[in-house]
């Protein structure tokens, strides 16, 4: 068995072009001054606090602010995932009364910080795309929701790339309740600069947004911006949440890389050429495969999308998107950021070349003349999934709880233990504190033998419930 280390280096020596995080490709140059391992250091004489800063960091704190137009930007070093939990913890310490409106699509970090903070969410249903089977458009919230909630916390864009209409969505805050803090989980949308994309969430008004440096910039792995802007952003319980859940030797290779990125972002970020090699591939596969794209806006509560993302519903060749990858990863070198059954997704980031694009289009046009004639389709579409389920314990309560497993078929009525996903869409059918409905006991039986994700009990036919045997 090869060692970790050669396991990477074996990894690397396969020359896959990336379609995947991070965004700097690893591409040197996108990272000048940032020396290894000669860089990795900690809090030192001469050097900054991230905790407290005052010099250094706190300087490219202030200009990562003024690039992405916040009031105040934060270094992270735990990517947004930390930023996630620190909102939520944040959000607790600012004791509004109400749940939080949350994104049922949120990330596990979301949930994390429900777990940490002992928040009460209340979920924002989602808008599943027929021919895509995810989770890519909103629902406008409704104006009491909105009135009775204590913040608004919403993901957007997806990880397919369709953004939410976040303007909208302050705009209509303004009007049922003014001092709702609106946080945007905006992890892939760091390098929404310019017309090209959708708009920015600080653009739009939002009052948190968290980018992930590493996923479509040009930072290291793990490092992430928290902005904020107005007086509903409260600064000092956010700081004391990131200095309780962040490592206290915060390592200078991340927090330069985050600086490098920033500046890097408002000067070139994803390029006109890039744009212009991925529209020309939309138009040349289009016919053959279903990919997301701006003919999409307007459908399904999408209002917006980032183009260098390429969503690819592989139904239309009649083949699994497993297969596809097979042979794309052996046949032509790439490497996908992910897929399911019938999508496959590939990211852009500022690493990306025009080649890397071109070389995308080559082989899935290979692909596709060798697919010809198209077989039969083997993929029965998911039905929409049932209506979401009241919360009886709020996600610290459930994680507190005894559990126990019970029978799948005998669970109707308790209260979900663990948080279970039917992937794709991947977003949870319920989650830990939920109770189990009958509509979805009889969903999740229908689907039994579809990938799950969080269910302990799945080859027993039992889920775990809160509460004692
Ligand atoms: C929507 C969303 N938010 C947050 C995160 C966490 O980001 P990070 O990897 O920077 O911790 C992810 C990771 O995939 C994500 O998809």
């Amino acid at each position: 068995m090869m060692n970790l280390r050669e396991g990477l280096a074996a990894y690397l020596r396969k020359g896959l072009t990336s379609f995947h995080t991070p965004g700097h490709k690893g591409r040197a140059d996108l990272l000048p001054g940032v020396e290894f391992p000669a860089a990795d250091l900690t809090e030192l004489p001469g050097l900054d606090m991230l905790h407290a800063p005052a010099g250094v960091i706190l300087a490219a704190e202030r200009r990562a602010a003024q690039i992405f137009g916040a009031e105040r930007t934060y270094f992270l070093v735990n990517g947004a995932t930390g930023g996630n939990q620190a909102i939520l913890m944040a959000l607790a310490a600012a004791g509004r009364p109400g749940a939080v409106l949350t994104d049922r699509r949120a990330h596990r970090s979301v949930a994390a910080g429900f777990v940490l903070s002992g928040l009460r969410p209340v979920y924002l249903p989602v808008v599943l795309h027929p021919d895509f089977g995810l989770a890519l458009g909103w629902p406008r919230p409704e104006e009491t929701a909105l009135a009775e909630a204590a913040a608004l916390h919403l993901t957007s864009p997806s990880y397919y790339g369709s953004a939410a209409d976040t303007a909208a969505l302050v705009e209509q805050r303004d009007a049922a309740a003014p001092d709702l803090p609106v946080c945007v989980d905006a992890a892939h949308g760091a390098h929404f600069f310019g017309s090209s994309f959708p708009p920015a969430p600080l653009a739009a008004g939002a009052d948190l947004v968290l980018h992930s440096g590493h996923k479509t910039l040009g930072a290291l792995t793990q490092s992430a911006f928290l902005h904020t802007q107005g007086p509903r952003a409260r600064r000092l319980p956010l700081a004391q949440a990131l200095e309780t859940l962040q490592t206290s030797s915060p390592s200078y290779l991340l927090l330069a890389s985050l600086e490098a990125a920033a500046e890097q972002a408002a000067r070139e970020g994803l390029t006109e050429e890039l744009r212009v090699e991925t529209e020309a591939l939309r138009a040349a596969l289009g016919g053959d495969l279903r990919l997301l794209g701006p003919a999409d806006v307007g459908t399904y509560g999408i209002c917006g999308v980032d183009w260098s993302r390429l969503l690819v519903n592989v139904r239309p060749l009649g083949v699994g998107a497993p297969e596809a990858v097979a042979w794309l990863r052996r046949e032509g070198g790439l490497e996908p950021e992910l897929w399911d059954e019938e999508n496959i997704l590939f990211l852009l980031g500022v690493g990306s070349t025009p080649a890397d694009v071109r070389r995308l289009r080559h082989s899935w046009e290979k692909y596709v003349r060798q697919c010809r004639p198209a077989r039969p389709m083997r993929l029965t579409p998911l039905r929409e999934a049932p209506p979401l389920p009241p919360v009886r314990l709020t996600p610290r309560e459930a994680w507190l709880a005894p559990k126990y497993a019970v029978p799948l078929a005998a669970a109707a009525g308790r209260v979900a233990g663990e948080t279970v996903s039917l992937y794709p869409p991947g977003i949870p059918l319920i989650m830990a504190g939920e109770e189990i409905t009958p509509a979805i006991l009889d969903f999740w039986r229908e689907n039994a033998d579809r990938r799950w994700q969080g269910w302990s009990g799945r080859s027993a036919g039992t889920v775990l419930v809160a509460g004692r045997d």
